[in-house]
């Protein structure tokens, strides 16, 4: 395999020389550009672009910014370099599109190992990206799994997954399956006003079903949009039957089954939402703009940051459930450590129509901006808008919640 090639911007010649001795050292070829011209005119040629400091008219972040909104360019990573630690300047670079951002003074193996995360995770998502089926729809290669899960429960979670599910089925009519698999008080069926006649506790119970494509689809009940959906048991005590073998093995199934599946993971961290995680390729976290919701958030993290099983799969989707803002984006994605995929509008009316009647907001209130916000990051989740999968994590750890400025 060819070494990968990478494009290095930095104008400080002794700084520049010591990242270019680092990754030549692990075999990549490193090109040196001059300035912020040959940056943008030799990128296509690169699998990765690092933005170190840069002296001239145009910043870093501006050159950054630039090459983000060169849709041609999409493909290619960028990794800057801040020159100090300060959380400031790496959500300024965050928001300007970074793909990766590391603090000077840095370790090689540092630099080393985030340069090889960001080739691998791009590599991953071009081997997804789009293509043009028959009927001149757009789809990834792969077939795909998309959870939602919150460590806390009434942050959207179900409205979240219904809306993403519906529409994608829209798209692709008996191809995309709903899975509730918030056991004990699964909310889908109601989201979608359908009355199922059989749930998940019947499928545990027919070990065939859990094996054959076919046999699985039966158990599954038809909404109008064309999604199937397999509802959570009707009785709160039957969620018990349901192990981490079952749900793993349904997953494996279900995913020959259908095109695409959707999780309501629900809000109890168990290894039956373990199992949903490593099958996932994205996991949307809903988060609302309280302490007590990021806290959740921030121990949910730790934890998934120790066992790796979320990787670079979270897309984390701000949920303003309140008439008033009361933390800013930036004070969440800093407490995060992650920048923010998506944010949904508060709306004091449209959601709770849409639960009260059983019809999601994408068809209810279909020219909202949440139903707008609401398709894009279906396609964004699905990678269907070829951008690939869940946006890239600042990092593995989020920062501190005392970061928060109130
Ligand atoms: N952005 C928003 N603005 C206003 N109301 C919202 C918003 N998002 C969701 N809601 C409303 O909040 C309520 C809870 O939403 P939902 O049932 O999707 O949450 P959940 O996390 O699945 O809850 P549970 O833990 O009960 O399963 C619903 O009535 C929904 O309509
Ligand atoms: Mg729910």
């Amino acid at each position: 395999m060819p070494a990968s090639s990478i494009l290095l911007l930095e104008s400080d010649p002794v700084a520049g020389a010591g990242v270019e001795t680092i990754l030549s050292g692990t075999g990549y070829v490193v090109t040196r550009a001059a300035d912020a011209d040959e940056t943008m005119r030799l990128a296509a040629d690169h699998q990765l672009v690092i933005i170190d400091v840069v002296t001239g008219v145009r910043s870093g972040i501006d050159i950054c910014a630039e090459l983000r909104a060169t849709p041609s360019l999409s493909a290619v990573p960028v990794l800057c370099i801040s020159t100090s630690d300060d959380v400031e300047e790496r959500i300024r670079f965050l928001e300007a599109g970074a793909d990766d951002v590391m603090a000077r003074p840095f370790d090689a193996r540092e630099l080393e190992a985030r340069v090889e995360a960001l080739l691998l995770r791009f590599q991953r998502s071009r081997d997804l990206s789009p293509a043009i089926s028959t009927d001149g729809v757009v789809m990834t290669r792969a077939r795909r799994a998309v959870a939602v899960f919150s460590p806390k429960g009434g942050v959207g979670t179900t409205t979240i997954a219904t809306n993403l599910a519906v529409a994608v089925a829209a798209r692709r009519p008996n191809q995309v399956v709903l899975v509730d698999l918030a056991l004990q008080f699964g909310g889908v069926a109601t989201h979608l006003n359908l009355r199922p006649r059989q749930t998940l506790a019947d499928v545990v119970r027919d070990d065939a079903a859990m094996r054959e494509a076919e046999l699985l689809r039966s158990y599954s009940t038809t909404h109008s949009s064309g999604l199937h959906v397999l509802a959570a048991p009707a009785q709160p005590e039957a969620a018990e039957t349901v192990t981490q073998s079952h749900v793993d093995r349904i997953l494996g199934t279900l995913l020959d089954a259908y095109e695409l599946v959707v999780i309501d993971a629900g809000s109890t961290l168990d290894e039956r939402v373990l199992a949903v995680f490593e099958r996932a390729d994205t996991v949307v976290l809903p988060v609302y703009p309280e302490i007590a919701a990021l806290n959740a958030m921030h121990a949910l993290l730790e934890y998934l940051a120790e066992t790796g099983v979320l990787g670079s799969k979270a897309l984390f989707v701000l949920n303003n459930m309140f008439a008033r803002e009361i933390l800013k984006p930036r004070d969440v994605e800093s407490a995060l450590g992650s920048k923010v995929g998506l944010e949904l509008p508060y709306d004091p009316f449209i959601y709770l129509k849409a639960v009260n009647e059983g019809i999601p907001v994408v068809i209810g209130a279909a020219r909202s901006v949440a139903a707008e916000r609401l398709v894009r990051l279906s396609s964004s989740a699905f990678g269907l808008d070829g951008v690939g999968v869940a946006r890239p994590q600042e990092e593995r750890r989020p920062g501190g919640l005392f970061r928060i400025r109130r």
